[in-house]
């Protein structure tokens, strides 16, 4: 095993991670991992853009009730304030990298319309390459000090009397490093990729959930999945996303007869927040009917959306006719690692930011481009808070590799993504949920410990651990709020109004039926 050691270990490449890493680098040496190549991340894929306070006439406050309004209240709300006063901060930081957003004619910022926002005050580049262009800018930063080590996939997190101190990764050849941290950092996203419909990085299947859980680190929300409304649907798959800013530019959701589907549905209709309007294609869907993305009324629909242009000709979708045909599919998750406001975990020595922290901004349901601005102000939070507190590793002590636990039997990848989808999907109810957990704790209560095992077991029992939280989750918050919609409890109730559920490692007890109101 080859060993290595450093101040910082950031384990994850999105714009969260790689920003904290390079605020640190700075004063620390900082490590980045990433499972593939520093491309494969969400932030990369990431069209919208933005959302920020940057104009005279609009005020953290306005854009803080949007994001309430659109978390359900479910929201945090001294977070919620420091993410949405933040902004024009984090803004200003990404300038100064070089970060270069779309401006007009007379050097003023363009700003787009999503969905929830009571105005267009979201920043994007080359129209909907936003995460591809902040990526690179920010990748050109990292790879100048030489941080990035590709292929690492993180299989445990070290502990030392219940502090984290590094990590235990294994490369494509099967090689295995130890790295040795004062810090560690999940910068690892969240956990949509375990759906079979879904708008992620293929890379993006719950690792750092499941990293922080077997450490002993507090999870709460896990019953929260954001379901976009407009993935690209060809051939008979989803094909990654169409930003919601088509919308915003004045797209309407129709049906294979042309008729709205989303008139009468919500006062916003098509900028509706997004788990409504899911909701509404979802059932569509279940009664026979298509949906479709109108765009007849976009002009220069190439040259505001190259990206989407790109992935309807790959699709072999002609835009000529005016119809994008779309479907709902897994895009964020809310909850994630407990952290304070500086991102510390409950877990000494291990921050999380990013989509993998739930820091409570996003409540019930994230307001349209709040993601990468969370990753922008959060960073800078983590990384003020390391700088004051950092100290050395000390290397004496640390839990010697043993073995790691794996399933006794094998599973293939697909009927994870089954279960996820049947059961712990856009709509939800308490007999599929009980099957769901008692099909991944059934697997967790059969499993056996391996010194050396394959990625590919280490991974498929993690995504059975994240199957096993996040369906007990949703089992338990008997209500409707925001993206947890039960067909069996469809309103939100007062009980559960701020109420929080939290998962940290105990033994696995059999599903019992949970008697809440
Ligand atoms: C979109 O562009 O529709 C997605 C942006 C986001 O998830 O905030």
């Amino acid at each position: 095993m080859k060993t290595q050691k450093t101040d910082v270990l950031v384990i994850g490449s999105g714009l969260a991670g790689i920003m904290t890493a390079e605020l640190l680098s700075a004063h620390k040496n900082v490590i980045i991992f990433t499972k593939n190549r520093l491309e494969e991340s969400n932030s990369y894929l990431a069209q919208g853009g933005i959302a920020a306070v940057t104009q005279s006439d609009d005020s953290w406050y306005d854009h803080f009730l949007d994001t309430l309004q659109a978390g359900c209240y479910h929201n945090e709300p001294e977070a919620t304030q420091q993410l949405v006063e933040g902004g024009p901060d984090a803004i200003h930081r990404l300038v100064e990298l070089g970060v270069r957003f779309d401006r007009n004619e007379d050097g003023s910022y363009q700003y787009g319309q999503e969905g929830a926002h009571n105005r267009a005050r979201i920043l994007h580049i080359c129209g909907d390459a936003t995460g591809k262009h902040l990526i690179d800018t920010v990748k050109r930063r990292v790879q100048s000090h030489d941080l990035v080590q590709e292929g690492q996939t993180v299989v445990r997190l070290m502990m030392r009397s219940g502090r984290c101190v590094g990590a235990w990764s294994i490369d494509p050849n099967g090689e295995w490093t130890a790295t040795y941290a004062s810090t560690v950092i999940l910068a690892t996203g969240g956990m949509s990729g375990l759906y079979p419909f879904n708008s992620n990085a293929a890379t993006i299947t719950g690792d750092g959930l499941a990293l922080a859980y077997e450490a002993g680190a507090e999870l709460s929300d896990l019953e929260f999945i954001q379901f976009h409304p407009t993935l690209l649907v060809s051939e008979g798959k989803t094909s990654g996303l169409v930003t919601e800013a088509v919308r915003g530019q004045g797209a309407k959701l129709v049906d294979q007869d042309g008729r709205s589907l989303m008139e009468g549905e919500h006062p916003l209709e098509d900028l509706a927040p997004r788990d409504v309007v899911s909701r509404v294609l979802y059932r569509a869907r279940q009664s026979g009917r298509k949906s479709f993305l109108d765009i007849r009324g976009i002009t220069d629909f190439e040259k505001k959306f190259p990206t989407v242009t790109k992935l309807c000709s790959k699709g072999y979708i002609d835009l000529r006719e005016g119809f994008i045909p779309v479907a709902p599919g897994a895009h964020f998750t809310m909850g994630g690692i407990e952290v304070d406001r500086h991102g510390a975990t409950t877990v000494p020595n291990l921050y999380a930011v990013g989509e993998v922290a739930n820091t409570g901004v996003h409540g019930a349901n994230r307001l349209a481009s709040n993601s990468l601005l969370e990753g922008g102000v959060f960073a800078y939070e983590v990384a003020q808070s390391i700088l004051s507190n950092l100290h050395s590793v000390q290397m004496e002590g640390i839990d010697l590799w043993s073995s790691v636990p794996v399933l006794s039997h094998s599973l293939d990848f697909r009927s994870i993504q089954t279960i996820f989808n049947d059961h712990i999907g856009i709509e939800r109810n308490r007999i599929g949920l009980e099957r769901a957990v008692q099909w991944f704790e059934g697997y967790l209560t059969n499993t056996v410990y391996k010194a050396f095992p394959s990625l590919e077991d280490i991974q498929t029992y993690q995504h059975v651990q994240v199957g096993a939280l996040v369906a007990r989750s949703a089992l338990e918050r008997t209500e409707s709020r925001g993206s947890h919609y039960r067909t069996d409890h469809p309103l939100e109730k007062e009980y559960w109004r701020q109420k929080r559920i939290k998962r940290r490692k105990r033994s696995y007890e059999p599903v019992e039926s949970t008697a809440r109101p």
